[in-house]
């Protein structure tokens, strides 16, 4: 057992940290002891092969690998049809020459008519918000009903503090109802949009339209409902849980719901006393403690008060099922899915017809999983235990290119299996999987069977262990020590079966910035002056088979960060390793979720906390506040995109 009483900064410098710093505040990682044992992989620009890197057996990956021509080759043939955006550092978005761009939603716009528009002085109350789309929108996915009408839902996943009470001193809560505004704009929202006079809005009073809120009831599914850990107070059975929060990604099922992917879950949980809070291993591997990052619940919602609800915190860091077709549905937690810092969810149909998810976990050191369902999915069949049973597996790389999933079980890991959905974390480092650099989204590339993985950094790569004491040594997938600039890793499922133990695998880009560096970290060969980022996150194949990736990275613009400019998207061509830059965001935003209208003309993308250091009033300029964001970009010819 050991305490939080390590926890050394005050509130207000809590305030300002990022979560990952956040969770190291609370939660020092030792330095690695075993500093002997790290395996320095060589890694230099000679060592790529047109954006693959060659470690080891790579070069021999065998048939399933699909090795790379030098760019070079393929570069007056590229598939992108547009010509590269600049870097740069304006207050606004920038899209190539021949697309154009507009707001369709922003934090703060009304679902309903008897909802007001968003004040940018008082920036609502928690009733306006309750009714409003939600605050700093991260993954999202738009569905079509038979009438041919879309629905957006989106991930809401936190809430700037100087943004959400810029209107109060120091960017503070000083009322109940501040604290509720801010848990308001946290969750999920539905809503129906449409072309109305050339620009994409919300339909008001949508039968679609919805908010769900962290007090939105919802079922607990799948091995943990009714575990002794999942009882509270208010809930003695473990079955009901209020609200979803923190959903960074997002999945769509083939049978047509929304995943909604709980990430940083721990920083709501506090109480008055932090340090009477005894943080149990499990607490301490999920940096549950006394003490929140700034947001308050538990002043006004005793489950919130770890001292006054133990198990509250093992109710959150799941996935959860959304129907966006039926607004009165009550959504599933899965909890077979597994419980740590879920990025996103993407789910492949195998070709025998068993649903493969593969799932990051999203902090420093952490794992990288596949879940795969006992049962087939058939069209218009029974989908509900699709999610309910199956088995977790952790990936473990090999540095000569190869890997295997190891399976979560009872008999591998001697915990039962509702404690293996509770404790995933826990489970996967009994048996030894590969610490990455913190895996944000995955996305399968829809022409074959390849998946994409992206790495954003890891600061603690080869410097400290993981929040469990797992080694973080330098190699494999992870080839950077300190990692800065993050990497794109893929594999490919040996004989193209998803339910295989093994597969093969590669990095497809090593970001780096050339013009500072002529070592590793000048990136891979396929990183350039021209397209150069850091910290790739979001990642989405289109139906193209082009590779969408998006940044949330380090913007100074300075130093190891010098003529990167604002975070970005780009697009990758997996067959040639050739990547291009499309979009540039607005200052001080991250670039996160992306959706195709259903006629593929319009393609909509997150802009999620602009001005999150009080640098920018994008998108209504002048003075106003700035507000997270869904862009809808279109060609100038109104030809499809992706
Ligand atoms: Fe919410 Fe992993 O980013
Ligand atoms: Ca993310
Ligand atoms: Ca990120």
């Amino acid at each position: 057992m050991a305490s939080n009483s390590q926890i050394k900064l005050t509130a207000d410098e809590l305030d300002d940290l990022s979560f990952d710093a956040f969770d190291e505040a609370i939660n020092p990682k030792p330095d690695s002891h075993d500093f002997d044992a790290i395996v320095e992989e060589a890694i230099s620009r000679r060592g790529f092969l047109g954006g693959v890197i060659s470690l080891g057996g790579v070069a021999a990956l065998g048939a399933a690998s699909t090795a790379l021509t030098p760019i070079s080759a393929h570069a007056a043939a590229n598939r992108f049809g547009f010509e590269a955006v600049a870097a740069s550092t304006k207050d606004t978005i920038a899209v190539p020459e021949g697309y154009n761009w507009h707001v369709a939603t922003r934090w703060g716009d009304p679902l309903f008519s008897n909802v007001p528009e968003f004040d940018h002085a008082t920036r609502g109350t928690a009733a306006s918000q309750a009714g409003a789309f939600g605050d700093n929108n991260d993954g999202m996915a738009i569905f079509t009903d038979q009438d041919g009408r879309q629905i957006l839902i989106a991930n809401n996943e936190y809430t700037n503090r100087s943004v959400m009470w810029g209107n109060n001193p120091d960017g503070k809560f000083v009322t109940d109802d501040d604290i509720n505004k801010g848990k308001n704009a946290h969750g999920l929202t539905a809503a129906e949009l449409k072309e109305i006079d050339g620009t994409w809005q919300i339909v008001k009073d949508s039968a679609y339209n919805r908010r769900f809120t962290p007090d939105e009831p919802m079922d607990i599914t799948g091995p943990a409902r009714g575990h002794a850990m999942m009882k509270t107070n208010v809930d003695p059975d473990g079955v009901t849980v209020l609200g979803t929060f923190n959903n960074c990604g997002n999945g769509r099922t083939p049978w047509g719901t929304y995943l909604a992917c709980e990430e940083n879950f721990n920083g709501y949980f506090g109480t008055a006393d932090p340090d009477s809070f005894q943080q149990d291993a499990a607490n301490k591997r999920y940096g549950v403690s006394g003490k929140d990052r700034g947001y308050g619940w538990w002043k006004v919602d005793e489950r919130f008060d770890v001292s006054k609800e133990q198990n509250e915190a093992n109710r959150h860091g799941y996935i959860t099922e959304v129907d966006p077709y039926d607004p009165t549905s009550k959504p599933k937690k899965r909890t077979a899915l597994g419980r740590f810092k879920h990025e996103n969810a993407e789910v492949v149909v195998n070709a025998d017809g068993r649903i493969a998810i593969y799932m990051g976990d999203d902090e420093r050191g952490e794992f990288l999983y596949r879940y795969l369902s006992d049962g087939y999915y058939s069209e218009g069949g029974n989908t509900d235990e699709l999610m309910e049973k199956g088995t977790i597996y952790a990936a473990k790389f090999a540095a000569d290119g190869t890997g295997q999933w190891l399976a979560l079980t009872p008999e591998t890991t001697g915990m039962d299996q509702a404690t293996i959905c509770i404790h995933t974390r826990l489970a996967a480092s009994s048996l030894g999987a590969t610490t990455m650099d913190r895996p944000e989204w995955v996305t399968a590339n829809p022409l074959k069977a390849e998946v994409y993985c992206a790495l954003t950094n890891n600061k603690n790569r080869g410097v400290k262990t993981n929040a469990g004491g797992d080694e973080t040594p330098v190699g494999g997938p992870n080839p950077r020590e300190a990692n800065k600039y993050g990497q794109i890793v893929r594999w490919w499922p040996a004989n193209a079966d998803h339910t295989a133990d093994t597969f093969t695998w590669d990095l497809f880009v090593m970001a780096g910035n050339p013009t500072v560096h002529s070592d590793a970290n000048s990136g891979s060969q396929n990183v350039n002056e021209g397209n150069m980022f850091n910290s790739p996150d979001g990642l989405s194949f289109d139906n193209k088979g082009l590779l969408w990736i998006q940044t949330d990275g380090n913007y100074s613009n300075e130093k190891d960060f010098a003529n990167q400019g604002n975070n970005q998207m780009l697009i990758g061509d997996p067959a040639t390793g050739e990547i291009r830059r499309f979009l540039v965001g607005p200052k001080q935003a991250e670039i996160t979720g992306i959706a195709w209208s259903a006629d593929r003309r319009t393609v909509f993308v997150g802009v999620q906390h602009p001005g999150e250091r009080g640098d920018s009033h994008w998108p209504d300029g002048g003075d106003k506040t700035p507000r997270s964001s869904i862009v809808a970009v279109r060609r100038d010819d109104g030809a499809a995109i992706g």
